[in-house]
C-alpha cells in the first residue's frame, strides 16, 4: 500500500474543472514532482492533499486512511505555501517556532530545533528580523523553514525555490534533498522548472490543464516523453510533422512536410502503419554536426548562432517546413551565420507520435 494514495482526484470551481481524474500513489519516503505550465491544477491537488480544500470527487488516502472529513490541523502535513504565507507581525524566529509552540515543547528544545533549520537554510544571524525586512529569497527560506521544523510524514512544497538566484537554488535544491532523504519524509514538490524537477524527484509527473500527461522517473520523462505536450515542456523544441513512409519492424520511415527523410524507433511500441500522420521530436541537444550526407543527415543555413555558455545555439533554416531547427553544440567556433550546416538527427533520439 503507497504511503499516500489519490484515486480519481477531481476538483471543480463552478463549471470549470481544474484538477480532471488524477490517479497516483506516492510510496512512502518518496519524493514526486509536480510538474506543468500555470494553471494546470498543482497547487489545487496540494491544497486538497493538505485538507484546505474539498475535492469535487475521488479520494485522498495517507497511510491508508482515508482523508474524507479530516480537517487540516490533523493530517499531520507539513506545507510551503507558493505565497509563503509568513506572519508579518513575528520575527523570523516566531515564525519558524509557531507550530512547535502549539505543541508545547519545551522552550530549549523549541530553541535547538529552530536554530537547526534556520542554520540549514542560512538564516542564522537573521532570528529577530521581521518578514517585511527580508529579501523575496530570504523569506522564502523561512518559510521552507517553518514547513520543515515540524518534521512532518508528508511534505508539501509548492515552489520552494523559485523566487532564490541560480547559485542559491542549487544549493538549496541539495539540502532540501537531503533533509528529505534523512527524515525520509514523503515529499510532493511543485515546480516550473523541468530541470530542477528531474534533479530532485524519484518519479515525476507532467500535467497539463487539470489532466496527468505522464508519470515516470526523471530520465524516462526528460529523455523519453510519451507525448508531443510532455516533448515540448522537456525542452524538445523540435516538434514537426510528418508522414510514414514504410515500417520495417520498430523501426519507421518518416517523410517530414519538408521532403527530408528520417529513420525513427517506435520506442512506445505504437504500432505505425504507411500513410500515417505523425510528430516527431528530437532534443537540441542531440542534433550533432555531421560531414556530409548520411542517415538522417539534413542540411540548411545557419540563420543565427548565440553564444549560451555551455553551449551555443544554432538555429538553421531551410530543414523544416516552416520553423527553424535548433540544435544545441559545445565549444561551437565553426559556423557563422550564413554558412551551410549538415546535422545529424540520430534514429535513437528522434522520437516519433502518432498526430
Ligand atoms: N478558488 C478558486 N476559484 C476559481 N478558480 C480557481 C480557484 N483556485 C484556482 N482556480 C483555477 O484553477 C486552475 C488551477 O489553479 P492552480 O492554482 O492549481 O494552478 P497551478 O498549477 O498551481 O498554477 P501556477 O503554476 O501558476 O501556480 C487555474 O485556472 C485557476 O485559475
Ligand atoms: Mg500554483
Amino acid at each position: 500500500m503507497a504511503y499516500l494514495e489519490i484515486r480519481n482526484l477531481t476538483k471543480k470551481f463552478g463549471d470549470f474543472t481544474a484538477v480532471h481524474d488524477v490517479t497516483l500513489d506516492v510510496e512512502r519516503g518518496e519524493m514526486i514532482a509536480l510538474l506543468g505550465g500555470s494553471g494546470c491544477g498543482k497547487t489545487t491537488i496540494l491544497r486538497m492533499i493538505a485538507g484546505f480544500t474539498a475535492p469535487f470527487s475521488g479520494s485522498i488516502a495517507i497511510d491508508g486512511k482515508s482523508m474524507a472529513g479530516i480537517p487540516a490541523h490533523k493530517r499531520n502535513v507539513g506545507i510551503f505555501f507558493q505565497n509563503y504565507a509568513l506572519f508579518p507581525h513575528m520575527t523570523v524566529f516566531d515564525n519558524v517556532a509557531f507550530s512547535l509552540k502549539l505543541q508545547k515543547l519545551p522552550r530549549e528544545q523549541i530553541s535547538a530545533k529552530v536554530n537547526g533549520m534556520l542554520e540549514l537554510v542560512r538564516l542564522t544571524g537573521m532570528e529577530k528580523r521581521f518578514p517585511r525586512e527580508l529579501s523575496g529569497g530570504q523569506q522564502q527560506r523561512v518559510a521552507l523553514a517553518r514547513a520543515l521544523v515540524m518534521e512532518p510524514a508528508l511534505l508539501l512544497l509548492d515552489e520552494p525555490l523559485s523566487n532564490l538566484d541560480a547559485k542559491l537554488r542549487v544549493e538549496m535544491q541539495v539540502e532540501i534533498k537531503r533533509i528529505q532523504r534523512e527524515l525520509g519524509v514523503t515529499t510532493i514538490i511543485v515546480t516550473h522548472d523541468h530541470e530542477e524537477a528531474v534533479s530532485l524527484a524519484d518519479r515525476v509527473v507532467v500535467m497539463n490543464a487539470g489532466h496527468i500527461m505522464q508519470i515516470g522517473t526523471p530520465d524516462g520523462v526528460f529523455d523519453y516523453p510519451e507525448n508531443p505536450y510532455v516533448a515540448d515542456f522537456m525542452g524538445f523544441t523540435n516538434l514537426f510533422d510528418g508522414t510514414v513512409a514504410a515500417v520495417d519492424g520498430e523501426t519507421v520511415t518518416v517523410t517530414d512536410t519538408n521532403g527530408n527523410q528520417f529513420r525513427a524507433h517506435d520506442r512506445f511500441h505504437t504500432g505505425f502503419a504507411a500513410g500515417d500522420a505523425v510528430q516527431l521530436a528530437i532534443r537540441p541537444d542531440n542534433i550533432l554536426p555531421a560531414d556530409g550526407p548520411g542517415e538522417n543527415v539534413v542540411t540548411g543555413t545557419i540563420q543565427n548562432v548565440t553564444y549560451k555558455g555551455v553551449v551555443s545555439r544554432i538555429d538553421v533554416e531551410g530543414v523544416l517546413k516552416d520553423a527553424l531547427l535548433h540544435i544545441n553544440i559545445h565549444n561551437y567556433d565553426s559556423g557563422k551565420a550564413g554558412a551551410r550546416m549538415d546535422a545529424k538527427l540520430p534514429a535513437d533520439k528522434l522520437l516519433i507520435y502518432k498526430n
